[in-house]
Order: structure tokens, then sequence, then C-alpha cells
């Protein structure tokens, strides 16, 4: 099976979440893209979704979707996003579409957060991933100082822009064995706006799409 037809297949499964009238959080990236198509196919009329991205945006106005202010909608029901890695603990490496701040705004205001994965990501310890981080331009030097200090090896993203106006840091070679731990370090970090680790929060529910099926974990 192709990888856009896992994709397909795991945004089917989550859309089996997904019902009349909810608030949705929607993220970023190809299989969120593939979940779009799908929802718009669906006949699934949502109250509205938060976006995390622009490019999300346009998708989600495109198919019909109200995209609403996280601001006056309050909490969402649930979020649907994807991931970079994902360990068995449901924890995540997010950012490689570099919007992973909003990505975690939204995934802290969701009730409910599926990640929707093919068996790519699967790894046993997060880190094979270069680690995102968001930071502040006039932070860039003074935190990519930070970061080597902390034995990673950061490297920014070339002509990339987030859509809040930073720039964000790929870090190697981080140990991530405690990442929780390590979260906490580098969100500290000042001019860090927020790195790609989801592990104070993780996912409550990954679906994986694998050639045998879709898994729950
Ligand atoms: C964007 C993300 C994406 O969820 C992540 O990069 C996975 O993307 P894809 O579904 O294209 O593999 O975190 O910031």
């Amino acid at each position: 099976m192709s990888q856009q037809r896992l994709k397909i297949e795991v945004a089917r499964a989550a859309l089996k979440h997904v019902e009349d009238g909810m608030l949705l959080g929607v993220g970023t990236g190809s299989t969120v893209n593939a979940f779009i198509d799908e929802l718009g196919a669906s006949g699934i009329r949502l109250e509205g979704a938060v976006s995390s991205s622009d490019a999300t945006t346009e998708k989600l106005k495109a198919i019909g979707v109200d995209v609403l202010d996280l601001n006056r909608t309050g909490d969402l029901a649930l979020y649907i996003d994807g991931a970079d890695e994902f360990d068995a603990h449901r924890r995540l490496i997010k950012g490689g579409g570099g919007a992973l701040t909003r990505e975690k705004i939204i995934a802290g205001a969701s009730k409910r957060f599926i990640c929707i994965v093919d068996e790519s990501k699967r790894v046993n310890i997060l880190g094979e991933f270069p680690l995102p981080v968001e930071v502040i331009p006039m932070a860039r030097s003074l935190v990519a100082r930070k970061l080597t200090g902390l034995g990673g090896q950061p490297e920014l993203r070339e002509d990339f822009t987030t859509d809040n106006g930073n720039l964000i840091l790929d870090v190697r070679n981080l140990d991530l064995v405690d990442p929780v731990s390590m979260e906490t370090k580098i969100n500290q970090i000042p001019g860090v706006v927020t790195c790609g680790l989801f592990a104070h929060r993780p996912a409550d529910v990954v679906l994986m799409a694998t050639e045998s099926g879709i898994e729950t974990i």
C-alpha cells in the first residue's frame, strides 16, 4: 500500500470519531490534508473548527467549514493532528510543517487529542527526527547556544518563517530518553516560543495505519 493510501485509511478511521455539530481542532500536514478531504466528502456538518495553520485554514474553508477563533470557542471536544514521531506512551515530536506552536495550543485546549499517523512514524525513543523549536528572531543565536549546551546540534530551517513570524531551529542528537524533562528545559530558554515535543500533553489516542489495518494505541 502506498504511504498516501495509508494516510487516507487513517484519515477515514479518525472521521469515525467526528460528529455533526462538533467543535473540532485541526492540525497541519499531509495526513491532516487527507483527513480534511475525507471530512469534506463525508457530509458531516461541524459547528466549526479551530485551525493550526494558514494552510489548514485555507483547506477547511474550501470544504465549507467555519474557521473559528479559539478565544471565542473555549475548549474543543476533539483535536485531530498528525506527528513526525510517536512513542509507546503517545508522546510526540511535531513541527515538521512548522505549525508546532498553534498545534500545541490547540492540543492544550482540547478534551481529546487523536493523533493520525502511518507506521513509519513509530519509534522506541523519540529523537531520530530533528526536534523543531520555534524561536523569536532576535534570540536565534542565544537559543542555538543554549540548545548546544543541552547536547543538541541546532540548524536554522532555511527560508522559513512560521505563521507567527518566527524562525525554526531543527535540533539533532538531543537525548530524549526523558522527553517531559527536555520539553521543560527547552521551553524555559528565553526566546523559545515552544518546542515540538508533545510530552507534557501527549496524544490521548494514536491511530496508526499499517499494511494490515488500523492499530489503536
Ligand atoms: C506540522 C506537524 C505535522 O503533524 C507533522 O509534520 C506530520 O506531517 P505529515 O502528516 O505531513 O507527515 O507537526 O507542524
